[in-house]
């Protein structure tokens, strides 16, 4: 096996195709300062939602609305994805990209709050796709309500999950990065999930409850 995989990365990284929904999703992003998920992780959730043929999915950190065409273009057409973000610009802006990927509205639940405040009120294991990618000091509790949501065997996605390899170099002590690593070791270790590090983007953790 070669030991630099850059290219390898690189190239898979490249090879999405990704339309013009997608670009104006993207370039709303950079406006609003959100910080996408990369094409490779875009392609990965799209498999993903559609492999499972989930129906129902819940996504903490909307963003511009980038992952939530990708995860709509996975699930069925009768699926439904919630999605939270503490932002109503962001929440604005992912709507419009929703309707621009001619995602019909009752499709998509757009949840306005902190993702601590309303991942309470959404009911136990009614969900087959939880999918974060928000702020990381929250990560330990969004993974423990997303276990609490998720049906038998319904998945798991953490984006960023190897933080640009800062996760993967023990002097990398900055906080996100030590949540991220100790969060990683702590799913890897959870009874009630199988678990899997992909190096896509940055970094995307997938785990399926047992
Ligand atoms: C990295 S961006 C999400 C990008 C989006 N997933 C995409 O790829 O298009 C993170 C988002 O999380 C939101 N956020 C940050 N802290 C939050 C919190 N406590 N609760 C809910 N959303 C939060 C931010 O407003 C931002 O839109």
């Amino acid at each position: 096996m070669s030991a630099d995989k850059s290219s390898s990365w690189s190239y898979s990284e490249d090879l999405p195709a990704e339309d013009e929904v997608m670009l104006r999703a993207r370039e709303r992003s950079f406006e609003l300062g959100v910080s996408a998920i990369s094409p490779g992780v875009g392609a990965v959730l799209t498999v993903l939602a559609a492999a499972s043929k989930a129906q129902t999915a819940v996504e903490i950190g909307t963003g511009a609305g980038v992952s939530g065409v990708c995860l709509l273009r996975g699930l069925g057409p009768h699926a439904v994805l919630t999605t939270i973000d503490v932002d109503v610009e962001h929440l604005r802006a992912a709507r419009e990209a929703f309707a621009e990927a001619g995602s019909p509205a009752n499709r998509t639940r757009t949840i306005s709050g902190r993702a601590g405040d309303v991942l309470p009120r959404l009911t136990d294991g009614a969900y087959d796709l939880v999918f974060i990618d928000a702020d990381k000091p929250g990560l330990p509790g969004y993974v423990e309500q997303a276990v609490r949501l998720l049906k038998r065997a319904g998945l798991l996605v953490i984006n960023d999950a190897l933080d640009k390899d800062k996760v993967a170099n023990p002097a990398g002590r900055e906080p996100n990065t030590v949540t991220l690593r100790q969060v990683g070791k702590a799913i890897r270790d959870d009874d009630r999930l199988s678990s899997a590090m992909l190096p896509t983007g940055d970094g995307l953790l997938v785990a399926v409850k047992k």
